[in-house]
This record gives C-alpha cells, structure tokens and sequence, in this order.
C-alpha cells in the first residue's frame, strides 16, 4: 500500500455541505455473505475505501465473480457491486488480506457454513488494542465447529454447523454478525444472546432476511435464526456511515465553521448529539442532515464509550479534538479497547494539553493549536489529526496517511469543497 502525508494548512473556516458514503462497518460483513449464497449480491451504496477493496479482493480469491467481470476489476463499479459465488473454490483466505484488515474474521462463519471448512490468518494486532476473537471462536465451536491453530493459521472444520443457545460473554460487533451469518445455514434454530446493537448488526439481518433467512430479533439484543439448507442472492442498499457523518457533524463544531452533513440516519448518532447539546455547541437534526455551526463558546463534557447506543468507541479520538476547545477540562473515558489514545500524543504536539491516567484522557480546553508534524496509527486517529490540523494555525503534515483512506471515502476532497486546504502527497 503506498503511503501518503496529508498537507493542511490550518485555520480557514469550513462552510458547506457534505454527502455521507454507505457504512463500512455494515458493507464489510454484507461483503461476506456473498459466501452464503450461489447467486448474485448487489451491494449499492457501498464506500470506495481501501477495507472494502481488501474485502472484495479476499472474496474473488475465494472464487467470487462479478457481473462482467473486467467492471468490477476493483470490485467496485461507482458505489455498487454485484458479485456471487458459485462455489468456494478454496476455503484458505489469503494471509495478506488478514493481515491488512481484521475485518476478515467475518469470513469465518460464512465459509463454515457454506462449506464446512476456513482457513484465515489469524487477524494481526492492531494499533488501538488487543483484538480478540475468543467469544466468536466459543459460539462456533459450540455450533460444531473444530478449530485450531497451524502455524499462522487458524483452521475451522465441521460437517455441518447446528443451532445453539448462546450467549455472548461480551459485547461483539463482529462476533454477533459472524454468528448471525453461520447460523442462518446451521441446522435447527440458533437464539443469540446479549448480541451488539450496532445498527450495522440489524442492517447485515436485514440483508439476510432479503437473502431468504428465517431471522427475527426478540428485543434488542437477541436475534433467533432458524437454519435453512440454501440462500438465495439480494439487492440491498448499504445504511449511511454514522462515523463518517459523526465526524464532519464534529467539524462542524469548531469556531468559525458552518457545516451541512447530508444523508444520514440522526437515529444513529443520538449519544454524540446528546454531548454535544451537553456542550452547547449548535447543532440541528432534521430530514436526514445534521447542521453544525462552530462559534459558541463550548462547555466541557465527561464521556464514557460503551457499546450502542451508549458514546460510540469510533468517534472518541474525534471528539477529544473538539474538546481542546471547550472552555475547561474534559475527561474521556475509553472503556472498549485497551489502547485507544495514541492520537493524544500527537495532539498535545499541536499544542493541545492533554493527559492519558489509564483508561481516561484529561482534556484541558481553550488551547491554541499550532501546525506541527505528525503521524497516525490508526483509521479513526488519522481523522482526530485531520480535524486538529484544520483548527491549528500554520501548517500541519500528517505522516503514514493511508490510514485514512482506509475508512473515510474521499475525505480531503469532501475537506476541499468545504473550503479547506488540504492536499494529499505521496510520502
Ligand atoms: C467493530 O470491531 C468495528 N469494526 C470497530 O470499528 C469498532 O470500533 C468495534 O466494533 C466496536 O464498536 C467492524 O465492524 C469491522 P468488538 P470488532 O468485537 O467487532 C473485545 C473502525 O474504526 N472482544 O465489538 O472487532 C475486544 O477485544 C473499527 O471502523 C473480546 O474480548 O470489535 C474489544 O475490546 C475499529 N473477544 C471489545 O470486545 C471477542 O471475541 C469490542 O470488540 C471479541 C471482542
């Protein structure tokens, strides 16, 4: 992957609209449950990011083909893309994909359920934390599965995966939709218990209702499925990214600007609008955009990320930024993943006067922000540091940029049109 810097030069107010892409976190897993069925999936709606490039990429390697096939060369055709998979010509997921997205854990459940065996790298660290996956690999060993360890590989095998009572030992995104997707193919009914809430969750469900699955929620967190011996192929549209609207709606808060987010779901973001009511800042939702205006004097706030619909784990670093402003000290509390503050360091080198005590970051506000080098870590940092580049002074250089485009489809030209100046080169 080449890598890029990202050139800002800080202080121009931002004003304007912004379209929100379709939801990575929902796209991934949908992506996944092409496995699931011999017919065609069509995706619309679906962000042009690099993890959904590594997805696709994983999926043709398995023996997934597209409409034609030289339009989907990237698998993707403008926002949509169609693919089946009419038969698993190999149960072995390349090692370069998991290695560059964990996200590949999704294939797990599909492949097993398809085809009774999947051999996936286990998923590499990564920088915000340590990534387990034992609550996934417990559901499907219970489900019939055997699965081991051979060298660099996990390796899953069962003659057919049967439904299970389970409940989950904690909160999992991708461990509820890798269940979710081996169950609908298990045999028997399977009652999923103390299940993510995520709203990427109830749109991959949804998914699988349109591919034939007998699946219906029983309250919020638990989904009973019951087995069927085939899928039939979907349309679906891709649900708006919450993150990426989370994080221009928190653009939009900074002095001096005046932002438009368009095309999003309010439903999904109430705990972040709740705190930034709580500080003030002026924000309005309505048909499907939220409006930001910056300028009002912030207060400081105490947050807390928990799992949906509590403070969202992927909007933490975006709104420590914000928090530099407020008028007074802060305390972000990050209690999802046990190393989610390496942007801190790099904020407080623009100036920013901000102290990590073990699981919670003290945000002194009212610092002024100066451009300073940097370099991110990880996808949702890299949008923390682009958010500080814009209110620092001067020029800010963001190194090992990538990370972005990871997750956010466009974002210095959705930043350019919003009058900022901000350019990408390669590094
Ligand atoms: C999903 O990751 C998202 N990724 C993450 O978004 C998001 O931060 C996370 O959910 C939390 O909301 C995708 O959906 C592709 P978890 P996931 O399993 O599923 C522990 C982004 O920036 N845990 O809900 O991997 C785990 O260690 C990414 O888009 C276990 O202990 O997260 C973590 O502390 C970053 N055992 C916590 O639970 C398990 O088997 C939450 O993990 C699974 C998880």
């Amino acid at each position: 992957m080449r890598n890029f810097i990202i050139s800002i030069r800080g202080g121009r107010p931002l004003a304007g609209s912004v379209a929100v892409a379709g939801a990575k976190n929902a796209a991934l897993p949908e992506l996944a449950a092409v496995c699931l069925a011999s017919e065609e999936l069509e995706l619309a709606n679906v962000p042009q990011v690099e993890d959904i490039r590594v997805m696709v990429a994983a999926l043709r390697a398995l023996g997934a083909e597209g409409q034609g096939d030289g339009a989907l060369r990237e698998g993707l055709e403008g926002h949509a893309v169609r693919l089946a998979m009419p038969r698993l010509r190999t149960p072995l997921v390349a090692p370069e994909i998991a290695r560059t997205t964990r996200a590949s854990v999704l294939l797990l459940g599909p492949m097993l359920a398809r085809c009774g065996e999947a051999r996936v790298s286990t998923p590499g660290g990564c920088p915000i934390g340590e990534r387990k996956i034992d609550f996934h690999l417990l559901g499907l060993e219970r489900m019939g599965a055997e699965i081991r360890a051979e060298g660099e590989y996990l390796v899953a095998r069962c003659r057919r995966l049967r439904g299970i009572d389970f409940t989950f030992p904690g909160k999992t995104v991708t461990g509820t939709e890798n269940l979710l997707m081996a169950a609908a193919l298990a045999e028997g009914t399977t009652v999923l218990r103390n299940c993510a809430c995520e709203p990427e969750v109830g749109d991959l469900a949804a998914l699988l209702a349109a591919m034939g699955a007998d699946i219906e929620a029983d309250g919020e967190e638990t989904w009973v499925v019951r087995g069927r011996p085939a899928l039939r192929g979907a349309r679906h549209r891709v649900i708006p990214d919450r993150i990426e609207a989370g994080t221009y709606l928190i653009a939009g808060c900074f002095a001096g600007n005046d932002v438009r987010v368009e095309g999003v779901e309010p439903a999904h973001l109430g705990s972040l609008l709740e705190v930034l009511d709580g500080m003030g800042a002026d924000v309005e939702a309505g048909g499907g955009a939220f409006h930001a205006r910056g300028g009002r004097a912030l207060r400081p706030a105490a947050v807390v990320t928990e799992p949906y619909p509590g403070f969202p784990t992927d909007l933490q670093a975006q709104l420590t930024t914000l928090l530099t402003q407020a008028d007074g000290v802060s305390r972000v509390r990050e209690t999802i993943f046990n190393d989610r503050f390496r942007h801190v360091a790099e904020l407080n080198r623009l100036g920013a006067a901000i102290e990590v005590r073990g699981d919670e970051a003290l945000v002194r506000g009212g610092t002024r922000l100066r451009g300073a080098v940097l370099r991110t870590t990880d996808l949702r940092a890299s949008a923390a540091l682009v958010l500080g580049g814009l209110a620092a002074a001067g020029e800010t250089r963001i190194e090992n940029a990538y990370q972005l485009f990871r997750g956010y489809e466009d974002m210095p030209a959705k930043l350019q049109a919003l009058g900022a100046e901000i350019e990408i080169l390669e590094e």
